[in-house]
């Protein structure tokens, strides 16, 4: 069997661990061949394509980004996208199957070419950690521990200071990476899409945390809306998919601050470096565990589904349930972050 690797979205470190575990595994125990496909979706839809043998992939587990090239092109975009050009580009190159990895918009656009008949299988990949079906994706550890690494930096030349540090994380729509960053560096309180807080609120904790000699960390998800305001985008245009570039919402609450409670206050935005660089050996593990299960969910013919992991064990999932829905930061999870906030 020919089998062609994509990915698309966002990077994530860990891409390049599920490529070589999927290729050494698609030699070593069953054959097939394999090819990258460039740049995502564009790549199949265009029908360029790197070969993928066994030296290609030596020493990949611990490199950041991806060797294929990533996009957000949609597969049923312009002229060539949709079911029946890319079924013709599989066929000109002989290409028996494809192994997707991506966030939400790649397996909605991975799911529609399995209805159509196309053989397709899915990796999840979210660095925000927000799909519904698995409990974990690669590169969401790599992110958090970025993120903590950079919290405790900002406290230390915080305290110096005796100021208020803001650090606003990646999360579009969850906020996980902001607990669990928060979490871990010991923020006194955490920002997320999920819990729309008010400002006084914010305000309160900052003041209780600072009145006792220390300098207040507040953690904020990009996604996060202040009670009572509408979406906060700092005039940052709109991607090519046409959702909106967000970061600024970290400014936004640190002016808010320094403006409510009159602590001198500073604001760190981490943006795509919580996705650049080596993997976390937590995701080295799990993106190989994704490969690996996704070269056997080919073998088995099992199109129209994706691999996910449940507690500890590697499964298989519909794309459907997949796509279901967002997994948000449950209530529970929230409530017990917030005992910590403030004083
Ligand atoms: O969806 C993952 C994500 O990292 C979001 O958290 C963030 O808003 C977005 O991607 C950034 O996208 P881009 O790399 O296209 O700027």
């Amino acid at each position: 069997m020919k089998i062609g690797l994509l990915t698309s979205g966002g990077d994530c470190p860990g891409l390049n661990a599920v490529i070589r575990a999927a290729v050494l595994h698609g030699i070593k125990t069953y054959g097939h061949e394999f090819v990258g496909f460039r740049n995502g979706w564009h790549g199949v839809v265009e029908g360029r394509f790197m070969d993928l043998p066994r030296t290609r992939v030596k020493g990949l587990a611990g490199e950041g980004g991806t060797i294929l090239g990533t996009s957000r092109t949609n597969p049923f975009d312009g002229p060539n996208g949709g079911p029946e050009r890319i079924s013709i580009m599989l066929e000109r190159h002989a290409v028996d199957a494809i192994i997707a990895i991506g966030g939400e918009g790649t397996l909605a656009g991975a799911a529609r070419l399995a209805e159509a008949g196309l053989p397709v299988v899915g990796v999840p990949k979210t660095i925000d950690n927000d799909l519904a079906a698995t409990d974990y994706t690669f590169g969401f550890d790599t992110a958090v521990s970025i993120a903590t690494d950079a919290m405790d930096r900002l406290r230390t030349t915080g305290e110096s200071h005796h100021r208020c540090m803001v650090a606003e994380v990646m999360g579009r729509h969850v906020g996980w990476i902001a607990l669990h960053s928060g979490m871990s560096a010991g923020a006194h309180a955490v920002l997320i899409p999920e819990q729309s807080v008010a400002m006084d609120q914010v305000c309160q904790w900052v003041t209780e945390v600072h009145d006792r000699g220390r300098s207040p960390l507040v953690v904020v998800a990009e996604g996060f809306i202040p009670e009572g305001e509408e979406d906060i985008v700092a005039g940052k245009g709109t991607e090519a998919s046409g959702r909106p570039r967000l970061g600024g919402v970290g400014e936004y609450v640190t002016e808010e601050i320094e403006r409510l409670t009159g602590i001198e206050t500073r604001n760190t935005t981490l943006g795509h470096i919580q996705r650049g660089g080596a993997p976390t050996g937590f995701d080295r593990v799990l993106a190989t565990r994704y490969g690996l299960a996704a070269v056997d969910l080919v073998g088995d013919k099992g199109w129209g589904q994706m691999v996910a992991i449940r507690g500890t064990d590697m499964v298989r999932v519909d794309f459907s349930e997949a796509l279901a829905g967002l997994k948000t930061v449950p209530q529970h999870r929230w409530d017990e972050a917030k005992v910590l906030f403030g004083r």
